[in-house]
């Protein structure tokens, strides 16, 4: 769907077309313990079941959880047979050439950023520490995530006494070499509906139709929501992912919900920046960092134009920033002009000293409404700019955006600025200029805004799933782990999700 909206799905025309082609698929359910992942020399190595991994970290501690905290918390992870390890060496994922399985070193983080100063096209990126930050791929949670559950404190072999289940099947990857183009529906959506048929012919799923599962999907929703019509044609983006009759019963985490869907299907949770800490010291010296940078730059952007104008609001952000000259009030980066605006653009280092120098970051819809680049905004201390509702964090990653502490002391969220929303329709008519628009915001009201921004980071980020973390913090990963559980006990306890839906935890509409 490049350049354009993606459309609203017609839901309530989908059809049940694959009942009937049931596919048992019953192998040899022996170990198959090592998931290779290889890449620019570097070899992960990930035992893809928990309890095959013989480098399973304080293996003590995983089986005897202390009980009183880990009530209600039990989460079981599911044994997936080898034939479902999307990046498994010699795997179709593994082996295409657009493959995105070697990019996922480190545990999903990607290679370590290589240290500043020493390769000049990084330009004084000197903001960015050398330890704790990652060149981490955009599509990267559904391992990052894998592996923190596998370091989750009150795992479960009994899928019984499970809070919920856990699938650590990869289907952004999966997908990615056929995200878009000409493939046909065998291609598309074979691979996902094989592990969707296992997976409901298991024991543990009849209990509640799989309605007490949940996994990661690391891309867009839209991208999972193909529907399929007879003898259609093969072009387009994305597979029918979503649209299963097994996925609807889950908890499907992804980058981009359907904001306007009710009851809504899947909850979007927040891209991986690059900055993965292992200690609560590194995130407080770093917030600290944060708050002291100079920031020269009114605003920042950094992304390309769309071809012919097909997304006239990049076109307008561009025009903005060009006539800043003057007043050198906008710094970007300019990912247009082929291969080298790319590489620019996946300069982390770059990125982030741009950012941590902007007082705001212009967070236009591209492909779809979320960017990457708002929750790299938030590392950064950059009072995001929204220009579409489906944009923001109140809508997108509201688990995330709440900030517990505010509501604590009695302060309601609604209190808290923390960005800016200008419509891109006044934009587009010219009603706006973005420049005065920011302009006018005092060195105090961009101080306050800033600050809810520094202490938004440690929800935005996701720490290194590879060591326990240091500290006492929560990370994404740990308030999603809580939504998704919570939810799921609701599901449990007969609420019916499906007629009543929540924000905020607090029922806002029925049906009935
Ligand atoms: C830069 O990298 C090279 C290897 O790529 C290394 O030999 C050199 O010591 C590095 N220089 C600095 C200043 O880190
Ligand atoms: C789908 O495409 C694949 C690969 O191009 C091909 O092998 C397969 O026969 C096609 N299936 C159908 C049903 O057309
Ligand atoms: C989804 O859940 C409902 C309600 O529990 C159940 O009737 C249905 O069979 C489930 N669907 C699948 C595909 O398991
Ligand atoms: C843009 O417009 C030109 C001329 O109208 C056309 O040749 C070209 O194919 C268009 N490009 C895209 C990506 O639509």
């Amino acid at each position: 769907m490049d350049g354009n909206y993606p459309k609203v799905p017609k839901y309530f025309l989908y059809v049940l077309f694959i009942l009937g082609s049931w596919l048992l698929i019953c192998l040899l359910h022996f170990r198959q313990p090592l998931f290779q992942l290889s890449g620019s020399g570097v070899v992960v190595i990930l035992p893809f079941s928990r309890h095959a991994s013989s480098s399973a970290p304080d293996d003590d501690r995983l089986s005897t959880p202390s009980s009183s905290s880990c009530d209600g918390r039990y989460v079981h992870m599911v044994d997936l047979p080898p034939q479902f390890d999307v990046c498994a060496e010699g795997s179709p994922a593994f082996n295409s050439e657009h493959s995105i399985c070697p990019l996922m070193s480190n545990a999903g983080l990607g290679p370590v950023l290589t240290p500043a100063g020493n390769h000049s096209d990084d330009g004084d990126a000197g903001i960015v520490p050398n330890t704790g930050w990652y060149n981490t791929n955009q599509y990267a949670l559904e391992v990052i995530f894998h592996h923190r559950v596998r370091l989750y404190e009150c795992l479960t072999e009994d899928p019984v006494a499970a809070a919920a289940v856990y699938v650590p099947y990869y289907p952004a990857m999966e997908l990615h070499p056929h995200t878009c183009g000409l493939f046909n529906a065998t291609v598309r959506d074979g691979a996902s509906e094989q592990l969707l048929r296992w997976l409901s012919s298991r024991p543990a799923w009849a209990a509640l139709g799989g309605r007490d599962h949940f996994m990661v999907a690391s891309k867009t929703s839209w991208m999972f929501r193909r529907e399929v019509v007879d003898g259609g044609d093969d072009t387009g983006c994305g597979n029918s992912f979503l649209v299963q009759p097994e996925s609807r019963n889950m908890t499907v985490l992804t980058y981009e919900t359907v904001i306007w869907e009710r009851p809504q299907q899947d909850f979007a949770v927040p891209y991986p920046s690059y900055f993965h800490p292992s200690s609560a010291g590194e995130v407080a010296e770093w917030q600290a960092r944060m708050r002291a940078a100079p920031r020269p730059w009114l605003f920042a952007f950094a992304g390309a134009r769309r071809p012919n104008g097909t997304l006239a609001i990049r076109d307008r952000i561009f025009d903005a920033c060009d006539a800043a000259p003057p007043r050198r009030s906008c710094g970007k980066l300019d990912c247009g002009h082929g291969l080298e605006g790319s590489i620019t653009c996946r300069s982390p280092r770059k990125l982030m000293s741009l950012f941590a120098s902007s007082r705001f970051c212009l967070q236009p819809p591209g492909d779809s409404f979320m960017r990457r680049s708002s929750v790299d905004a938030v590392m950064a201390g950059c009072i995001p700019v929204f220009f579409h509702e489906a944009s923001t964090f109140e809508q997108q990653y509201r688990w995330h955006e709440r900030d517990p502490d505010s509501e604590r002391n009695g302060r309601s969220n609604n209190d808290r600025r923390y960005y800016v929303f200008i419509d891109q329709d006044d934009v587009l008519q010219g009603k706006v200029n973005i420049e005065e628009a920011l302009s006018r915001y005092t060195d105090g009201e961009v101080a306050g805004m800033r600050e809810e921004v520094i202490k938004m980071i440690p929800r935005f980020l996701y720490k290194d799933p590879r060591v326990r973390f240091a500290g006492d913090m929560r990370d994404a990963f740990d308030i999603t782990i809580d939504e998704v559980i919570a939810r799921i006990s609701r599901i449990k306890n007969g609420e019916n999700l499906g007629r009543t839906y929540y924000s905020d935890g607090a029922v806002i509409a029925n049906g009935s």
